[in-house]
């Protein structure tokens, strides 16, 4: 259609894990959700944010959710100053591209990772590099001194659930001309995660989300740490009032619900590694996650045959089309009893 940018018209967009409608009577192992509830204080305050008659909606919440800025900032160690909030950290990662590269200029990420880079990538019309993966995790052939705008890595990776070692990020943060974004959505499930590098060098941003070990996928909450000079930049490109005042709330409680976090984590990474032994035990080959998932094979490589008997059973699971990735399944960590169904189910289908 002539109306369209043509490099709309021929992008295809990115396809999201489906959510089915009757999701209650599914085991949703496909898009590394929380098997468990957000804290109750994330309730309490939600439902203290309406009232009892609603009147806090008609007006605008606060348009620099500054509170959430303050509470992220405590929390991580970081002057508020040095911290966006989201709209989901996938808002970021859009009006990070669109911050720091123009039309036709380089963007670059590792495959596999998260393919909607590419997406965000293709609507900005930015030419865009998938860089592929060594055999022992690193990055195939990254230049010496990556000239793009922007390069995104994804760690722990999603979704083989790999975590880069500080030191090869701190290297890769030295070899990028434009900004290195750390994606972080999974690292409150790993063993380390890569803050210090944001304050040692001005062109690492680390993103964050609230939806995986916060469970509040559903109320779409973010963020960024990074320099002020990008945080500012960032702040003239957002919808202005991106978060809205029952997400503010949300956050907030959160974030300051530390206890219920990290036992919410222990659950979740206990669960992994129980899931991971019997995996192996039963033949399967496991990459050792850093995240609230696995990606695993079964002994015949055939990942859509598996697929479709966990289908058939009611489980739902993530396999991709990606040539790369057909010989596997990435599984979400659901609670102790989903995985226990989940690993019978796998046993049956053999
Ligand atoms: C690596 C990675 N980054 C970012 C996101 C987006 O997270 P959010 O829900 O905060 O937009 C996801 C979601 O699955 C992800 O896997």
């Amino acid at each position: 259609m002539k109306l369209l940018r043509p490099n709309i018209a021929a992008m295809s967009g990115y396809v999201p894990g489906f959510q089915p409608d009757d999701i209650a009577s599914w085991i949703k192992l496909n898009t590394n959700e929380n098997p468990y509830p957000p804290s109750p204080r994330v309730v309490e305050a939600i439902l203290a944010e309406v009232g009892s008659d609603g009147a806090s909606l008609r007006t605008y919440p606060s348009a620099s959710s500054q509170k959430l800025r303050e509470v992220a900032g405590e929390l991580y160690g970081f002057d508020p100053s040095w911290i966006i909030m989201a709209n989901g950290s996938d808002e970021v990662l859009n009006n990070l591209i669109r911050a720091c590269a123009g039309e036709g200029e380089d963007i670059g990420y590792a495959h596999p990772s998260y393919s909607y880079y590419s997406t965000l990538a293709e609507i900005q019309g930015a030419a865009v590099c998938a860089y592929g993966l060594t055999d022992t995790f690193n990055i195939e052939a990254f230049p010496e001194y990556y000239h793009g705008k922007v390069f995104f890595l994804t760690t722990p990776n999603s979704p083989l659930g790999f975590a880069f070692s500080p030191e090869y990020i701190e290297e890769l943060a030295q070899s990028c001309g434009g900004l290195l974004v750390i994606d972080e959505a999974y690292v409150d499930f790993a063993d380390w995660n890569a803050l210090e590098l944001v304050r040692k060098y001005e062109n690492v941003v680390v993103t964050r989300t609230l939806s995986k070990s916060y469970a509040l996928a559903g109320m779409r909450l973010g963020l960024a740490i990074a320099r002020p000079e990008i945080i500012a930049a960032l702040d003239k490109i957002r919808d202005h009032y991106n978060l809205d005042r029952l997400a503010q709330a949300a956050c907030i409680a959160a974030l300051q619900d530390q206890d219920y976090f990290r036992e919410s984590c222990r659950k979740i990474i206990a669960t992994r590694e129980w899931f991971s032994r019997e995996l192996l035990e039963i033949g399967y080959a496991v990459i050792p996650s850093q995240g609230n998932f696995v990606f695993a094979s079964p002994p015949d490589k055939n990942g859509k045959r598996v697929y479709d008997g966990l289908y058939e059973r009611k489980i739902l699971v993530r396999f991709l089309s990606d040539p790369l990735l057909t010989h596997g399944l990435r599984i979400s960590i659901g609670t102790r009893t989903e995985m226990e169904a989940t690993l019978a189910a796998l046993k049956a289908i053999g």
